[in-house]
């Protein structure tokens, strides 16, 4: 879409075309291995892959055929099996889960019945229909299954089950200023209008943000290993007090899936094992360790408004756009989304999807973590369930923008806010770091 105001036919288009995507996916990464693969738990901060199979199908029962269509439970007795509130991920796997094939086929049945109500159903005249909003709710929904079922494959042990090609190359290497000035002043935060913006996303307000510094691209393998070489996971001073204890019981001297051997950095990366790749943005460190690494360097990481003003603020019209290069959905050759590749790009990449300021890589390659923990925006409301955000206000997470490689197009947007606990190390994080300057006009 090129603006917010799409009419409805083409948001049913939209809807439609985005089910079949994020399906596809879903199919991809459920078939790629044997169904035994599939049952088993690759990590107990996982569920087995099959779980989310029957999760994604029901709730797309839960909320295209029953709340939309008003339709009666097709399976009421696994409503609970895949409700994720109900069992947390290590329980899954005793659960009586739908077997693979009958999984499949539920997910199925949902899918053809739920394109029907597509079809059938006025886009206006009540919240959860209008603009499409519960099927544009389903199919980000579903994609964001896939990308947690990308994070079990690359937790899973054994040869890689999945390929892609990866990223062009950086022509030459890149040779811009490290970091940008974002002026400060008011910007618009937030959204009101997006059709498919999720209910953290709203309203949008202003907010008054002084001027900082931000890095042009996100921080590489490179620039991490002369921390790690630095002796940053031995000193102490350089963490925060749970980031310390987090290294020290876990004696953690590198990113997640990083060993040392032979005098040279590998890492495992879908089942291969590879050399670090200095110039692609860092993957696989929690909070700490990106809040760590920020101290070292002498800066910090950004606020959330900080990275949404870097990523949508156009000074030249004074508004705030879908994303850094404008109102234009996504392309392959502005940002690395929808596990079309298999690793973020080379830092420096993908000059055209570059901010007014100059900031690049800000959608796609990796999500960047922030120091702003998740909070409702003035205004908020819970919809259309207050599961799907508010009850994680306020907990033990920070917040991460921007998506990932591992992040579909239709789940990812400059207002799209995503949560996690600062320990965690196995999602598809990296970062970009900060600092303050000076206030217009002060010596
Ligand atoms: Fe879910």
């Amino acid at each position: 879409m090129t603006g917010p105001t799409a009419d409805p036919e083409d948001l049913r288009q939209r809807a439609h075309a985005a089910l079949l995507a994020a399906r596809d996916r879903t199919s991809l990464l459920t078939t790629c291995v044997e169904d035994a693969e599939l049952t088993a738990q690759h990590s107990p901060l996982m569920s087995p892959l099959v779980w989310d199979l029957a999760h994604i199908g029901n709730q797309e029962e839960q909320w295209l055929l029953r709340a939309v269509a008003g339709r009666d439970a097709m399976r009421p007795e696994i409503d609970p099996l895949y409700d994720a509130f109900e069992h947390p991920r290590a329980e899954r796997p005793a659960l009586p889960l739908l077997a693979p094939a009958e999984a499949r086929h539920y997910a199925a049945e949902v899918r053809g019945r739920a394109l029907d109500v597509l079809e059938k159903t006025p886009l206006h005249g009540s919240p959860l229909t209008d603009a499409g909003f519960a099927f544009g709710m389903i199919a980000q929904h579903e994609q964001q299954h896939d990308e947690t079922m990308l994070i079990t494959h690359q937790l899973r042990a054994g040869p890689t089950a999945l390929t892609a090609p990866d990223p062009a190359p950086l022509d030459a290497p890149f040779t811009g200023p490290a970091e940008v000035l974002v002026p400060g002043g008011p910007f618009t935060m937030g959204t009101s209008t997006e059709p498919w913006a999720l209910d953290n996303e709203r309203p949008a307000h202003h907010r008054l943000v002084p001027p900082f510094f931000i890095d042009t691209t996100p921080v590489t393998n490179a620039a991490y290993l002369r921390f790690i070489e630095d002796g940053g996971y031995d000193e102490m001073r350089w963490w925060t007090p749970a980031g310390w204890a987090m290294v020290r019981q876990n004696q953690l001297t590198a990113p997640l899936f990083w060993r040392h051997e032979g005098g040279q950095w590998l890492r495992r990366h879908f089942g291969t094992v590879e050399q670090v790749p200095p110039d692609e943005p860092v993957l696989h460190v929690s909070w700490y360790e990106a809040d760590a690494f920020a101290r070292w360097a002498g800066r910090r990481l950004p606020s959330e408004e900080e990275w949404e003003k870097a990523a949508r603020y156009d000074p030249g019209s004074d508004r705030s756009m879908r994303y850094p290069w404008g109102d234009a959905d996504p392309t392959p050759e502005r940002a690395n989304l929808g596990q079309r590749h298999l690793r973020p790009a080379p830092a420096g990449s993908y000059p055209a999807g570059e901010s007014p300021l100059g900031v690049r890589q800000l959608i796609g390659d990796v999500w960047e973590w922030t120091t702003s923990g998740f909070l409702p925006y003035p205004g908020f409301a819970a919809f259309p369930y207050r599961e799907y955000s508010d009850v994680f206000f306020g907990g033990d997470y920070k917040v991460l923008r921007g998506g990932a490689f591992s992040v579909d197009a239709v789940a990812c947007r400059g207002t799209f806010r995503n949560w996690d606990h600062p320990v965690r190390r196995q999602i598809f994080a990296g970062f970009r770091t900060a600092r303050d300057a000076a206030p217009a006009g002060a010596a």
